[in-house]
């Protein structure tokens, strides 16, 4: 039997946007209402703690920037498929993060006046990645956590997962997690939910992410009932370190940094004559991949063939100080220092456009549910997003959830009853059903399969023959899923059952996302076909929707919203 509690939000990841919103939700009521803090892994390890680079926010409009520019930048970035409302929305509110973690304590990088620091990043025509070095998440989620703990409103679920969110009749009725310490079953219920638990990158091999992300809020999401938007942009980053995968920030090329194939020649000349190496992610991976693909790549282990991002220009004082981390990891991991040599890299799996369509109040289309930060699909970042406009976008949407639920909470008096007889269906689901399982196949071969057809079959370049080869390998996968052996038969840390957990959401959002990508007859930022190379306004300037019906992925499409900017060719 599961045992209950009841707060007032519930909360499902720890990570930047769900500390922000926890931090609104107890500001705005003086730390009365009650939280529900849910995560896989203990609160400060969520994976926004990984972010490096920058948070992309308007500070100098005395030095020439503006919010205009900032909007028109991330706009043309997303390859007009961003909603220009949610844009401006953003743009506004994104310095005023900035200045709240400012008065919390955050230490962010100063230039000599002793002013915030700014670097310039891919797509922003002026500096405005505001930073802490190279460790600018781990610094915000500090700041916020540090600060939360004032308020003793929130319980902390860490390393709970959760499998399921129960919906009737259009109401969140409660989130089923089993509790990794104890093995039991939690259902956590409240007034509101929302779902901030991340991105879905781990879906690839070749990854910037922590082993962690498995996309498991959008999944639980689908299966619930909602509805996800946008899914086939998945965004690939330029610079992963090879063979890991490990971000080297676009604060490397910020700073100066180049970019070099084999025979020595600054290749992006080639691709973006004017921004060269401060292009958008897309074009910059893409010129990457035709390098590599065209025989001027360096030849990588196991096939990770790459190019070489080269810092060595910038002297001692600039890496030491502006890219510490950078430092630290390559020589840590390959025993390569980049004040004296260039780095190995590649375009690698970083980032989803897509997720939990919300609107521009970060709500869903359930009247008590909300999605913020990666998991969500605002329609921020269109078919591909400028750098620094997520950590910028967990804070301010973090910020507008807490601040729209503790609205919410004023009118709702009382939490929403949960059917017992759905909990007990999800436990033995778990239980009886997954536990119990003995058969022939190994989950954890089934899941590097799975990134092994996405790597291959959903990267940089596209066409239809070969993501329906990978939809082809899915299904078999899907199959012998239905196979599988959990070796781990106890209760208590039974991180085997969870990854059987996790790969199951895998499987089923990245059948979503080849569907998604199939469909999508054109090129359009992220999503770049060779067997339709040109972006078509006239058909596909449009969002895709996704649900689950019945166990069948049905899709539906809803405009873009427009307001200043009529899409134009997209040149750099
Ligand atoms: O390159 C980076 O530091 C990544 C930043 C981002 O994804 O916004």
């Amino acid at each position: 039997m599961a045992i209950e509690r009841i707060h007032d939000v519930v909360i499902l990841g720890t990570g930047l946007a769900g500390l922000r919103a926890a931090m609104e939700l107890s500001l705005k009521s003086n730390g009365e209402i009650d939280i529900a803090m849910i995560s896989k892994v203990q609160i400060m390890r969520a994976h926004s703690g990984c972010a490096e680079g920058g948070t992309g926010a308007v500070l100098r409009e005395s030095e020439g920037d503006s919010l205009e520019l900032h909007a028109w930048d991330t706009v043309k970035g997303s390859d007009f498929l961003a909603d220009q409302d949610v844009v401006e929305r953003f743009v506004e509110l994104s310095p005023k993060e900035i200045l709240l973690l400012e008065h919390y304590g955050l230490p962010w990088s100063r230039r000599e006046d002793g002013r915030i620091y700014q670097r310039p990043f891919g797509g922003h025509s002026f500096p405005r990645a505001t930073m802490a070095a190279d460790k600018t998440g781990f610094m915000e989620m500090q700041t916020l956590y540090d600060t939360l703990t004032q308020f003793s409103n929130w319980t902390n679920y860490h390393e709970c997962f959760a499998t399921d969110i129960i919906i009737e009749d259009g109401l969140f009725r409660g989130i089923t997690v089993i509790e990794a310490k104890t093995g039991q079953c939690l259902l956590i219920r409240g007034k509101a939910l929302l779902i901030a638990s991340g991105g879905t990158g781990c879906l690839y091999g070749f990854t910037t992410y922590s082993q962690t992300v498995t996309g498991d809020g959008q999944a639980l999401a689908l299966r619930a009932g909602m509805t996800l938007e946008d899914v086939e942009f998945l965004q690939f980053h330029p610079t992963g370190l090879v063979p890991s995968g490990i971000l080297m920030t676009e604060g490397c090329r910020g700073e100066g940094g180049t970019l070099a194939n084999k025979d020595g020649e600054r290749f992006m000349a080639n691709y973006a004559k004017e921004k060269m190496e401060l292009a958008p992610r897309d074009i910059i991976s893409r010129a990457e991949t035709t390098e590599i693909l065209e025989g001027r790549g360096f030849e990588g282990p196991d096939g990770l063939d790459y190019v070489h991002l080269d810092l060595r220009h910038l002297g001692a004082e600039t890496i030491n100080k502006r890219l510490p981390l950078i430092r630290e990891v390559t020589m840590k991991f390959l025993g390569l220092d980049p004040i004296l040599e260039p780095i190995p890299v590649r375009p690698v799996s970083h980032y989803a456009m897509g997720g939990i369509e919300t609107d521009i109040n970060a709500h869903t289309r359930f009247e008590n549910i909300w999605a913020a930060g990666e998991v969500a699909c605002g329609s921020l970042h269109g078919a591909n997003r400028l750098g620094t406009n997520s950590t910028a976008e967990c804070l301010v949407f973090g910020a507008v959830a807490g601040h729209e639920i503790a609205q919410y909470l004023k009118k709702k008096k009382t939490c929403p009853d949960c059917p017992a007889q759905r909990v007990d269906t999800i436990e033995k689901e778990i239980f009886d059903d997954f536990l119990k399982r003995n058969g022939k196949e190994n989950p954890y071969e089934i899941r590097r399969q799975l990134q092994v057809i996405m790597d291959r079959h959903a990267g940089v370049y596209r066409d239809a023959a070969e993501m329906q080869a990978g939809l082809n390998k899915i299904a078999q996968l899907r199959e012998r899923f239905k196979q599988i052996a959990v070796k781990d038969k106890g209760r208590v840390y039974n991180s085997n059952l969870f990854n059987v957990l996790e790969t199951r959401n895998m499987l089923i959002l990245a059948q979503v996302l080849l569907m998604s990508a199939l469909k999508r007859e054109e090129s359009r930022g992220a999503h770049s076909r060779r067997d339709f190379p040109k972006r078509d306004d006239e058909q596909w300037l449009k969002h895709t929707l996704v649900t689950l019906q019945d166990g069948e992925i049905k899709f539906d499409y809803k405009p873009v919203t427009i307001t200043k900017w009529q899409p134009v060719e997209r040149k750099y």
